[in-house]
């Protein structure tokens, strides 16, 4: 093995919400808990601090918040995204930051394969207070994903109904069956992103 290859993987973990008592991010602990050895799962916590997207100040050092986010997701060997459903759709903090992370540093802004976001691996889970576990904004985040370039692990699905009794008082999940499946999902994504790291280091090593 060599010493890239023994490197622990970090997934970047997103929780969609921004309130401090969020099942979403209870779900992300939950997570960063069960992750298998040799995977750390890093909670995100600056995502209230992304300025609104905006092209005009793209490039010009005003958006610092926007600028570690790109930084943390471009660092990151995967992406663990959880997220509540808004009015059927995804929160607005969240798409805001995934806008930003969809950019080139440079011009041509578009330039997909430039962006942070291009090719990285993501996985996407969802909790909310609802009967349908936030089914909605699942689908809408792997489809902007999926526009964004990202390469979206998405077996199993993770999507958590009822969230007010779902959790235990130690923070695990009262259905054994669905906590099973989150282990699954972070690692499988976590596979993912070695194998992409350890893909990319090699051809780095070749050039
Ligand atoms: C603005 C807003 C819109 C919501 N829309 C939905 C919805 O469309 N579907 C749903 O299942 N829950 C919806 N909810 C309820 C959320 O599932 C619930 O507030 C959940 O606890 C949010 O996640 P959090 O605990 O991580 O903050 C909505 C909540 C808010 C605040």
């Amino acid at each position: 093995m060599t010493e890239i290859e023994q490197q622990p993987i970090t997934l970047l973990a997103l929780a969609g919400s921004l309130r401090e008592a969020s099942y979403n991010r209870r779900l992300v602990r939950l997570a960063a808990e069960l992750a298998p050895e040799g995977v750390n799962v890093v909670d995100y916590t600056d995502l209230r601090t992304v300025e609104p997207f905006d092209e005009d100040v793209e490039g010009t050092g005003a958006t610092p918040g926007a600028d570690a986010f790109r930084a943390a997701v471009r660092a990151a060997d995967g992406v663990l995204i959880v997220t509540p459903e808004y009015n059927g759709s995804i929160p607005g903090a969240l798409k805001n930051a995934l806008d930003w992370a969809s950019r080139a540093d440079s011009e041509p802004r578009n330039d997909l394969q430039s962006s942070p976001m291009y090719g990285k691996p993501v996985a996407v889970a969802s909790v909310s207070t609802g009967q349908f576990g936030a089914v909605w904004a699942r689908d809408e985040l792997l489809k902007s994903l999926r526009t964004q370039g990202a390469r979206a692990v998405v077996e199993p699905s993770v999507t958590v109904p009822n969230a007010a009794t779902a959790f235990q008082d130690d923070g695990s999940l009262a259905n054994a069956e669905l906590q099973q499946k989150l282990v699954e999902l972070v690692t499988a994504l976590g596979s993912t992103a070695r194998a992409v790291r350890d893909a990319l280091a090699r051809i780095a090593a070749e050039a």
